[in-house]
């Protein structure tokens, strides 16, 4: 089982987009995905167009309330949702500190049963909830908008990475996606190399294209294949789903 935090602090670079389309794209072809709501805003059950907002969710597992297999929703062929659950929120700012809290998560996932592929979406912060995260996974998955000032915070979330790898004695594996990506645009072919640069044998081999249509498909309650299946954002996820298969980088 391979599990993942997709995780920015920055706020709109595609996280809960990458969750939702990787994880459909590895369940069609026959991978079992589950897929955890870790945003309070619950945006990832929307884009799947599940109605989850009176259901319990990982803020009871977190709060010792429930088990991950009691709240999990059945989302799609191989796909699984566990939801965020009303009383997230209030998780992310009550819980200070407590280590024991921040490690139920991983104990939590351990009890996921035939599971391939696990995503976690994070929420634009670094507190509480991301932390679980961190304590829950080997690998990290960081979209970076191609934008002005994308990089900036990128140092600051690796910094977190290289910390908490000290002080858990884990090292985390890191893949870079280059989201929102404007092929035609100077500032975006130059945010592309310089994350190469810094980043090499991080940055996985597909940008994903700016895409109206994955702006539109979360509203239909739809990934980009069931929303428009042959556009460039249903080619760049599928083809990101190969290159996590496969490791491929740039
Ligand atoms: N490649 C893309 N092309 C066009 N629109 C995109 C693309 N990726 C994401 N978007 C849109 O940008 C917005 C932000 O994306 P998303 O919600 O995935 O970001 P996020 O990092 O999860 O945000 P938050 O930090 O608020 O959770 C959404 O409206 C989404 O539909
Ligand atoms: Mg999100």
């Amino acid at each position: 089982m391979r599990l993942f935090a997709v995780i920015n602090q920055k706020g709109g670079v595609g996280k809960t987009t990458t969750v939702a389309n990787l994880a459909y794209a590895l369940a069609e072809r026959g991978k079992q995905v589950t897929v955890i709501d870790l945003d309070p805003q619950g945006s990832l059950s929307a884009s799947l167009g599940m109605n989850t907002r009176n259901m319990a969710g990982i803020d009871e597992v977190l709060m010792d309330e429930a088990s991950i297999n009691d709240v999990m929703q059945v989302a799609r062929e191989n796909l699984y949702l566990v939801p965020a659950g009303k009383k997230l929120a209030q998780i992310e700012q009550m819980s200070e500190g407590s280590s024991a809290q921040a490690k139920r998560l991983n104990a939590a996932l351990k009890e996921l049963k035939g599971q391939d592929f696990v995503f976690i979406d994070c929420p634009p912060a670094s507190g509480f909830l991301v932390i679980s995260a961190l304590y829950a996974v080997q690998e990290v998955i960081i979209p970076v908008a191609s934008e002005y000032l994308s990089l900036h915070g990128l140092s600051h979330l690796m910094g977190t990475f290289n910390m908490f790898e000290k002080s858990l004695g884990k090292t985390f594996k890191q893949w870079v996606v280059v989201t929102r990506f404007h092929t035609r645009r100077k500032l975006a072919q130059d945010v592309y190399h310089s994350l190469i640069e810094h980043f090499p044998n991080k940055v996985l081999s597909t940008p994903i294209r700016e895409t109206s249509a994955l702006a539109e498909s979360p509203s239909f309650g739809q990934t980009i294949f069931e929303y428009r299946g042959n556009c460039n954002g249903a080619d760049d996820y599928f083809s990101l789903a190969t290159d996590l298969l496969e490791g491929r980088t740039l």
